[in-house]
């Protein structure tokens, strides 16, 4: 369980949002995360989770983060939530906005107005979210009466209704048993059924579709982008499945040992991948529902993600990395704009990335080797 309570970094700043301000944020982006570090300070060394993440999203936009296990995914998500234990999370640096304000320095009552109404997560562990001793009737109804205003009898009837929504059979019996009495993916189904529940501004799926199956998944993405038109939600959608990605994202964000190494559209970070561990990840991860099945064309990425807390000098892909040079041993590389589209700078955090022979040569050659390019082609 990560639920908890921040105590080195107090929650200081009185400030609030107005919760039931659904109206349009004009001011900037509705979620900007600004060079983001969250590290753990464990008995065997400080892990670098989350090392300077940075990303904006606007409202009704959805944003596709992908990247290897471990890659401070699910962390960067939980630590906007406020939902990391600290200690031994601790926030190093950088800041994350919501409408303008921090999350980060929020105190606690202020981010309970907010979770799970405003902005709400669809957990990778549906436990995380359900608690055991409650009817889900009663977890699915509460936020709707706090957040809501709605009457117990209203409440439970509108919790029917989202079980109904996500393909829950018997919704009016299935609202009184509790969290034990579901499966795996029935869970799944309710937790995505409380996140959906107030129309957050901001909706985390973090792998929200990986244990249903692929109808059900279809089923799911189509419900959250039904939310998503009628709320002008935004959304962060975290997965290992590109074709989800490509479906439903607008912009794509691909992250290495805690770090975010390209960033952009999805047609540049899809069509002009620009860094090396994107051409990597592309050839070793699901596009379509078929490369689920026959995975004979995906081809791993060589070597394993560096410990966090002995991070590789200077690029932390570089031991892996078939280009690397010495300098990538030497340098952190900066981040490089290589440019932009759909109102997105297109960003890759490699040495070479601005060298358009070294993006066109190699990508191509990585990607054809993988068929993707191919299949693009003949598509
Ligand atoms: N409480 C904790 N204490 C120490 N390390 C932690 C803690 N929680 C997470 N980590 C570490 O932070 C790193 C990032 O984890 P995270 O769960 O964000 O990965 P992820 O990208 O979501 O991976 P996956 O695709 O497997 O879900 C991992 O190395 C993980 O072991
Ligand atoms: S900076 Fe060097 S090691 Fe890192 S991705 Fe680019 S070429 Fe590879
Ligand atoms: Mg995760």
């Amino acid at each position: 369980m990560v639920f908890g309570k921040n105590k080195d970094n107090a929650q200081t700043s009185d400030h609030t949002w107005d919760v039931s301000d659904t109206s349009p944020y004009t001011d900037g982006p509705l979620l900007e995360v600004q060079d983001l570090k969250m590290y753990f300070h464990t008995r065997d060394g400080v892990v670098k989770a989350v090392n300077g993440v940075s990303y904006t999203l606007d409202a009704g936009k959805t944003l596709g983060i992908v990247g290897e296990s471990g890659s401070g995914k699910s962390v960067t998500a939980m630590t906007l939530m406020g939902l990391i234990n600290m200690p031994p999370g601790k926030i190093e640096g950088g800041d994350a906005l919501y409408r303008g304000k921090s999350l980060i320095t929020a105190k606690e009552e202020a981010m309970r107005s907010i979770r799970g109404n405003r902005i709400a997560m669809i957990f990778q562990d549906p436990m995380t979210s359900l608690n055991p001793v409650y009817k889900v009737g009663h977890q699915l109804a509460e936020p709707l009466r706090i957040h809501k205003g709605m009457k117990k009898k209203e409440a439970w009837a509108h919790a029917v209704e989202l079980l109904r929504l996500v393909g829950i059979p018997s919704p009016e019996q299935r609202v009184k048993e509790y969290p034990h009495q579901f499966s795996g993916g029935m869970r799944q189904r309710v937790m995505i059924a409380m996140a959906l529940a107030c129309d957050p501004d901001v909706l985390i799926a973090d792998e929200p579709t990986t244990a249903l199956d692929v109808t059900i998944q279809a089923q799911i993405i189509q419900l959250m982008e039904e939310m998503q038109k009628k709320s002008n939600s935004a959304i962060i959608m975290i997965t290992h499945d590109l074709g989800v990605v490509a479906d439903m994202a607008d912009d794509v964000l691909v992250m290495y040992a805690g770090r975010p190494v390209e960033f952009g559209s999805v047609n540049d970070v899809f069509y002009k991948p620009s860094h090396p561990y994107t051409w990597g990840l592309m050839g070793s991860l699901p596009r379509t529902a078929q490369d689920l099945t026959e995975k004979s064309d995906l081809q791993p990425i060589e070597g394993l993600p560096p410990s966090l807390i002995d991070l590789p000098s200077g690029c932390s892909f570089h031991p892996r990395c078939p280009y690397a040079k010495e300098i990538c041993q030497q340098e952190v590389p900066d981040v490089v704009t290589i440019g932009s589209s759909s109102g997105k700078t297109h960003t890759a955090n490699c040495h070479f990335a601005g060298d358009p022979n070294f993006t066109k040569e190699n990508m191509e050659k990585e990607l054809l080797s993988t068929k993707v390019l191919t299949e693009e082609r003949d598509a």
